[in-house]
């Protein structure tokens, strides 16, 4: 079986990856297991961010690594908090606190447009020069006060339309088959199953 780590220390991503990587006949492993120091994420978008801490990983682990990137990103305030999403109200990243700050910015705001978004990234080696990159976009309204107790992050206030409920109020299943993160695996999934078998669309 071949490994790959994961630079991600979140339980819950890791078992998901882990289900849906096994069959391609892959091993996880948590970056945690290699004891390597935080990776920087300095830039403006997900996806050199994404990039910058899948190479980290594979820098330190000597393996392949996935990397994982996300968050919300909202029309009326030209894609804010986008890359900050986790620490919008600061750096203790607190979930209420986002979710407060992301109110009051919108408290005069008619438009309530926002999605989410995801990009993986995998390198097979820190100077991959065509890593795998998949992407995947959940798109919703942002609510005026929070509703349900499920999930994370800005799902309280996340309204997903076509359902009437937000995320918060979605079972983990149910959210892991629409949401940013979930298409973005199952591309992933596909595209690595391309690269396997030599197809070009594998990226
Ligand atoms: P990360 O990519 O897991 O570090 O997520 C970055 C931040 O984006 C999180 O801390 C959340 O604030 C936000 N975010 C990303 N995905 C979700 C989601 O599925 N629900 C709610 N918030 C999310």
């Amino acid at each position: 079986m071949k490994k790959l780590v994961i630079a991600s220390g979140n339980p819950g991503k890791l078992r998901e990856i882990e289900r849906l990587l096994e069959p391609l006949g892959l091993e996880v492993l948590p970056q945690s297991v290699f004891n390597m120091p935080e990776a920087e994420e300095p830039h403006p978008t997900f996806l050199e961010n994404c990039l910058a801490k899948a190479r980290h990983a594979a820098e330190h682990s000597g393996l392949p690594a996935l990397a994982d990137d996300s968050g919300i990103c909202v029309d009326a305030l030209n894609g804010a908090p986008g890359v900050f999403s986790a620490r919008f109200a600061g750096e203790q990243r607190s979930d209420s606190a986002n979710n407060e700050k992301l109110l009051e910015a919108l408290a005069h705001a008619e438009r309530r447009s926002a999605h989410y978004y995801c990009v993986i990234v995998l390198v097979r080696y820190p100077q991959d020069p065509e890593p795998l990159i998949a992407e995947g976009r959940w798109d919703g309204e942002i609510l005026r006060e929070p509703r349900g107790r499920g999930g994370f992050g800005y799902d309280p206030l996340f309204l997903v339309p076509e359902l009437g409920r937000t995320g918060a109020e979605l079972a983990l299943e149910e959210k892991n088959r629409i949401s940013h993160r979930g298409k973005a695996l199952a591309q992933l999934v596909e595209k690595l199953k391309a690269r396997m078998r030599g197809d070009a669309s594998g990226g």
